[in-house]
């Protein structure tokens, strides 16, 4: 498992060519806020973590009211990109599972980040104090089909759930309002695009690892030698949650 600090820097490397070539993450985002709009669009505060580039940003101003935005990431640079789409976003920095928002939420929502926490139940439980009453949990993850071909090629996976798994979580203070899970599949010209593609959205290697020109020779002829088309396989889980009334 990677640290913050890592996980920071591949970040802060791919921004500028983050969103032209975060297309999964990107539907995500919209189906993210559009489902979490059909059950509310209007609130008080909302809170958003790992906001980086702002692509969810982008589907909450468009699909969403509310009266104060607070933004969250590890690096600071997302803080311009948050303030360009919210000009009075409040923008907190550092580690989501450690930040300590001033205020309540009404809702909390984060897409394609939550799958970098190591602990995922201490985060839920660490944010139950942060909503209000009936307050909302939006988020979108990936499941264990993520990135499969990377798995079996070279070993390297981050510790994902499944949707039972998270909904097991959840559900002793959560009411479950909302789960999709599914998979989409991009094609690549060759493994180097592929690895490309991973570099720009931040992804690169899923370890701490430098690849060196050897590795990367070596995945690519392993990849071509195990898959006729180059793909890589995104397995989204997309949760919406709403917190049971605290009596
Ligand atoms: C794949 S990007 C997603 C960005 C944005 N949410 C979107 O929809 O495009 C993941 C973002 O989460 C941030 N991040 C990863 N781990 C984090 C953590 N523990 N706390 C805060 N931000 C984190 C990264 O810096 C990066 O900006």
């Amino acid at each position: 498992m990677q640290n913050s600090q890592s996980i920071k820097k591949q970040f802060e490397k791919s921004m500028e060519k983050y969103d032209e070539n975060a297309i999964v993450q990107n539907d995500l985002a919209q189906k993210l806020v559009s489902e979490t709009a059909k059950i509310r669009n209007d609130f008080n505060t909302i809170l958003e973590l790992g906001a980086g580039t702002g692509l969810l940003t982008k589907q909450i101003k468009s699909q969403m009211t509310f009266k104060k935005f607070f933004a969250n990431d590890l690096t600071e640079k997302s803080k311009n990109y948050i303030q360009k789409i919210i000009p009075d976003a409040n923008f907190i920095l550092g580690n989501a599972a450690r930040i300590k928002p001033p205020v309540k939420a009404d809702l909390i929502i984060s897409n394609a980040m939550f799958q970098w926490f190591s602990n995922l139940p201490d985060v839920i439980n660490y944010y139950k104090k942060f909503l209000n009453n009936d307050g909302i949990l939006a988020f979108s993850t990936f499941g264990k089909e993520n990135f499969c071909e990377l798995k079996e090629i070279s070993g390297l996976t981050l510790k994902y759930l499944s949707k039972d798994e998270i909904i097991k979580i959840l559900e002793t203070d959560f009411e479950i309002l909302y789960t999709n899970v599914y998979t989409q599949t991009l094609d690549f010209e060759s493994p180097l695009e592929l690895l490309a593609h991973m570099k720009n959205t931040g992804v690169n290697s899923l370890s701490s690892k430098i690849w060196t020109v050897k590795d990367v020779k070596n995945f690519c002829s392993k990849y071509l030698e195990k898959y006729e088309k180059t793909t890589l396989t995104y397995n989204p889980i997309i949760t919406i949650a709403k917190l049971k009334s605290q009596l």
